[in-house]
């Protein structure tokens, strides 16, 4: 990837994957919007120009099948959450300069532009196809309409996604074993005419375009491997009402699918932007509009890893085909769980973002706690007790304790900034630390720009431990003697804690402008006791370096800590809530989904029914003294040309390096294994597959090869026994 780095001197926009308007938004949402909010205001505070704009999703099923639950009109239903979400953001400091929806004139007018073009230009065609009807009801049963099973991997999946399987759209009339899920009825299939993008005219595009794109590198790899299977032209009309109207020649009764018109908010919410602050200050078609410039784009997106297709299949295909700029990178973040188990909105296993606000909880410190656990791609498991130990280990102790003792030591000694210089030492501290927030920005790193942070505070702490001025200047009598007599260059007593504390000052301030991006009201706080005027989101990084102002008020404390009392009260309550909605279901004995992102992945018990039983056989203990199981570390993992699932792995196992061909290929994201412990059956006779030697077989556990590794501080080379 040879793109020029952040800051670049282009327009930048950061986008995060729309939410649909059809229910409250919980912690997972959270995580991308803040995430993203996060990164728009590191790039700003590097000096790259950038806006951060979204909307609501307001069309398709996801939403016309909750109004229709709640007996509204979809438009009305959407409005409502609409305002709900405009209200919300805000609070968590989520700072949208522009946030539309996908129903509003902008983006109808743009939407439909977008198919003309693409029409016109000969990647439209239409064809008949099977499409899921229920006679009882009378009425054709797109996407979320019907329920089946996923083709491809078997698991139970929507007509338009495989949401508890592979992740993969499905198109209409792939789903197997249909049910409607108006009636619950078997659903019958219907020829109709529906209109297709041409996406396979697109492959070799795609492949370059993917080979270009910066981001997670989940979002490059599963579209290689969907490309690779053979790509399928997408079927971008329905048989709804609600929606966008098919804008050309023969499609007068069907309106647009969802996923055509949501992506393209991105460009329409950018474009209200402009016309809200002004093309000389703003302009979307620099950023969009594909000019003669070859070096392509600065539009960033943010989407969860369900949403990769869309994102990086689909949407790219769109943009080139009718001649707009493709995204310089896509940050695919994995899910939330809550206490190890996949968060559920329709069981309440979710922190509601008004139930943590109603708890008191400041927002910063969800941002926090978000942005700094597991990088990301991860999922990132949420607990109350994890949310304490973040809290209380590095907020509370680490950089609200640098900021409180020394502002406060500062204040009472001299009334603010002493007047001394900043020492080298701290001065190349803190450029160090902007050094890092520009390359985690270039990560796309967020959690790398907290730790940025939070080191920089660290070695604050550490720096005033290690200096003691509390002893320099109560030793005052003794420093008048030093200065009378003096020995050496170093300054000594009462200058000497001046020194100090001038540097913890600039200290404290960096570290302030080096979290605003994760922690923005409370920098701000910070910002006001140093005696800052202005915002300090209008910093920029190399302010970490300005000296603050010479007086200052008695600063308070920023941060406080969660007590245990108050921790087992938020598990009880959840427990509570999750056990009343288990009942719940029970008593209707039907689960009725509310929302979009039930995932009950990763738990932590297999389904008894699921598992293999316990084997009878019993063998002897020299039988399993034969196994020579080692532990290794995996030193490069790359995937077998030509095999769906394998990949080749070198592992060293201390004595040696070991070729291992194992099937993870799919399951893992193979650029993140190096440098991970494994665990190597390392007298397995060797065997050869596609070509490749395996020289012993790694171990992991379950269907999706949780590899085995150890949690101590084992060596590489150690016997398993
Ligand atoms: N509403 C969709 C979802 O929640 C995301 C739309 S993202 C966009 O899965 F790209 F279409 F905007
Ligand atoms: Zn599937």
């Amino acid at each position: 990837m040879s793109r020029e780095e952040f800051p670049t001197d282009r327009p930048a926009v950061v986008t995060c994957g729309l939410p649909y308007a059809n229910g409250d938004l919980h912690i997972g949402h959270l995580r991308g919007y803040i995430g993203a909010d996060a990164f728009n205001r590191a790039l700003n505070a590097i000096g790259q120009q950038s806006a951060y704009v979204c909307g609501s999703d307001m069309h398709g099923t996801p939403v016309a099948v909750n109004a229709e639950r709640e007996g509204v009109d979809p438009e009305t239903f959407a409005l409502g959450w609409h305002e709900q979400y405009e209200e919300t953001f805000p609070q968590f400091n989520v700072d949208f300069d522009n946030y539309g929806h996908t129903h509003d004139e902008t983006n109808t007018a743009i939407t439909q532009e977008i198919v003309r073009t693409l029409d016109e230009a000969g990647y439209v065609y239409e064809k008949g196809i099977q499409v899921a009807y229920d006679p009882d009801a009378d009425q054709y049963l797109p996407d979320r309409y019907v329920e089946g099973t996923c083709p491809y991997c078997g698991e139970a999946a929507r007509g338009d996604e495989c949401d508890e399987g592979c992740q993969r759209h499905l198109e209409p009339g792939e789903v197997e074993e249909p049910t409607s899920t108006i009636t619950g009825n078997p659903a019958e299939y219907r020829e109709r005419r529906h209109k297709f993008f041409e996406v396979s005219a697109f492959e070799e595009y795609l492949t370059e375009f993917l080979d270009g794109l910066e981001g997670t590198s989940n979002a490059r790899n599963q579209p290689r491997q969907w490309i690779e299977d053979g790509l399928q032209d997408w079927c971008i009309t329905r048989d709804m009402d609600w929606g966008i109207d098919y804008p050309g020649e023969g499609g007068e009764d069907l309106v647009l699918y969802v996923w055509v018109d949501a992506p393209i908010e991105y460009i329409s919410s950018t474009k209200q932007y402009t016309e809200r602050v002004g093309a000389d200050e703003y302009d979307w078609e620099e950023v969009w509009r594909k000019g003669d410039d070859a070096s392509g784009s600065e539009i960033v997106h943010f989407i969860g890893r369900d949403i990769i297709q869309h994102h990086t299949i689909f949407w790219p295909a769109m943009l080139e085909g009718a001649g707009y700029n493709a995204p310089r990178a896509v940050a695919a973040t994995g899910f939330i769980t809550i206490n190890g188990k996949g968060l559920s909105t329709s069981r309440n296993r979710a922190i509601w973002a008004k139930e943590y606000l109603e708890e008191g909880f400041h927002p910063d410190l969800l941002r926090y706690y978000l942005t700094t656990t597991g990088g990301l791609q991860q999922d990132v498991d949420f607990s109350w007790d994890a949310f304490q130990e973040k809290v209380n280990g590095e907020l509370v102790g680490t950089v609200g304790n640098f900021w409180y003792r020394s502002l406060l030591f500062a204040y009472r000694n001299y009334e603010g900034t002493p007047e001394a210089e900043v020492s080298e030492e701290v001065q190349s501290r803190i450029d160090g630390a902007i050094e890092e927030v520009h390359e985690a920005i270039n990560d796309y790193s967020l959690r790398g720009i907290g730790q940025a942070a939070t080191r920089l505070a660290q070695f604050g702490n550490e720096y005033i431990q290690r200096n003691e001025p509390w002893k320099l200047v109560d030793e005052e009598s003794e420093a008048r003697r030093a200065s009378e007599e003096p020995s050496g260059d170093e300054p000594r007593g009462p200058d000497k804690a001046a020194q100090v504390i001038r540097d913890c000052v600039q200290i404290a301030k960096a570290v302030a402008v080096l979290l605003e991006p994760i922690a923005p009201e409370k920098t701000q706080k910070l910002w006001d006791q140093l005696g800052e005027a202005g915002a300090i989101e209008d910093a920029s990084l190399e302010d970490a370096l300005e000296a603050p102002p010479r007086t200052f008020e008695e600063p308070g404390e920023l941060f406080e800590k969660l007590e245990d009392d108050r921790v087992a009260q938020l598990n009880e309550k959840l427990e509570q809530r999750v056990a009343a909605a288990a009942a719940d279901d029970a008593g209707e004995g039907e689960e009725t989904e509310t929302d979009d992102t039930d995932d009950e992945e990763s738990g932590d018990m297999a389904e008894i029914d699921d598992l293999e039983p316990l084997a009878e056989d019993r063998i002897s203990f020299d039988d399993f003294q034969e196994l020579d199981i080692r532990v290794g570390r995996i030193e490069t993992a790359e995937g077998i040309d030509g095999a769906d699932d394998l990949a080749r792995l070198e592992v060293d196992v201390g004595f040696e390096t070991r070729q291992v061909v194992a099937g993870i290929k799919q399951l893992h994201d193979l650029e993140e294994l190096p440098g991970e412990k494994c665990i190597l059956l390392a007298n397995m006779e060797p065997a050869e597959l596609f070509g490749v030697e395996s020289n012993g077989m790694i171990l992991a556990a379950g269907e999706e090869a949780d590899l085995l590794t150890t949690h101590g501080d084992a060596g590489v080379g150690e016997k398993v026994r």
